[in-house]
C-alpha cells in the first residue's frame, strides 16, 4: 500500500511540475474580472494558501491576478525539508496525531478579510494539518472560506475529510462555501465565477 501511495504521489509531482511549467506566466493574464468586482470586495477578499510543490501556490497566484487582491502564503515556523520521503514521513506523523505545527507567521491583517479563497493540496488523505493551524489560530465567525484543492488521486473520500476537516477546525460561525477539487483553470474559473462572484455579488 505504502510502495502505491508513494508511486501516485511521484507522479503527481512530476504532473504538477508539468502543470506549473504551463501556467508559470500569469502576467498576461487579463483581468477580466477588474469590471466585475468592485473595489470594496476586492479590499475584502485575500487569497490564502498552503503549497509544497507549488502546484497550489501557481493556482492562488493565478486566482490573486485574476482578482486583482493579494495572497499569504502559509509557512512552518520549522520548514518542511524539500526532500520529498523525509517531508512525507513528516507530514504523516502531524496527521496520524493530528498536531498543529506553528506557522511561522500570524498576519494581523488576515482579520481584516471577509472572504478567503483558501487553497492546499490533500496530504495523506486529508488537510495538510498546518490548515488547521491556520484555522484554529482566527476567529473566523461570518467570514466565508472559499476552499481551491489539488490532489493527485481526486478521490471524492480524501475531499470529504479535508471538508471535514476545515468544519471541524474553523470557528463554529465561519462559513465554508463550495469549494473547487481540480487543477485545471478552467474549472477554476467557472469556480470563481460561479461561487465566489455570484456569492460576493449578493452579499455586497
Ligand atoms: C506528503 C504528501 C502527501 C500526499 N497525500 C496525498 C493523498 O493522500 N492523496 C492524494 O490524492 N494526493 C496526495 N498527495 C499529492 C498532492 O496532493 C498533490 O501532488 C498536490 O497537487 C500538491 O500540491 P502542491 O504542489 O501545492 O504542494 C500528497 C503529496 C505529498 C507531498
Amino acid at each position: 500500500m505504502k510502495k502505491i501511495l508513494k508511486w501516485v504521489f511521484s507522479i503527481a509531482l512530476i504532473s504538477n511540475l508539468s502543470i506549473g511549467t504551463v501556467s508559470c506566466s500569469t502576467s498576461n493574464i487579463n483581468n477580466e474580472f477588474d469590471n466585475k468586482i468592485n473595489e470594496n470586495t476586492k479590499s475584502k477578499t485575500i487569497v490564502v494558501y498552503f503549497s509544497w510543490s507549488n502546484g497550489t501556490e501557481t493556482m492562488a497566484n493565478y486566482i490573486a491576478n485574476k482578482l486583482d487582491v493579494k495572497t499569504f502564503k502559509i509557512e512552518r515556523e520549522l520548514p518542511y525539508s524539500s526532500n520529498y520521503s523525509e517531508l512525507s514521513k513528516d507530514a504523516r506523523n502531524e496527521a496520524v496525531n493530528n498536531l498543529r505545527p506553528k506557522m511561522k507567521e500570524y498576519p494581523e491583517y488576515i482579520n481584516n478579510y471577509d472572504y478567503i479563497l483558501l487553497g492546499f493540496p490533500i496530504w495523506w488523505h486529508v488537510a495538510p494539518m498546518i490548515i488547521g493551524s491556520f484555522l484554529e489560530h482566527y476567529n473566523l465567525d461570518n467570514k466565508r472560506i472559499f476552499p481551491f484543492i489539488r490532489s493527485s488521486a481526486y478521490l471524492s473520500e480524501h475531499l470529504t475529510r479535508a471538508l471535514n476537516f476545515l468544519r471541524d477546525n474553523s470557528s463554529k460561525d465561519a462559513i465554508i462555501e463550495k469549494e473547487v477539487y481540480s487543477s485545471s483553470r478552467n474549472d477554476v474559473d467557472n469556480w470563481l465565477a460561479n461561487t465566489y462572484l455570484d456569492k460576493v455579488k449578493t452579499l455586497e
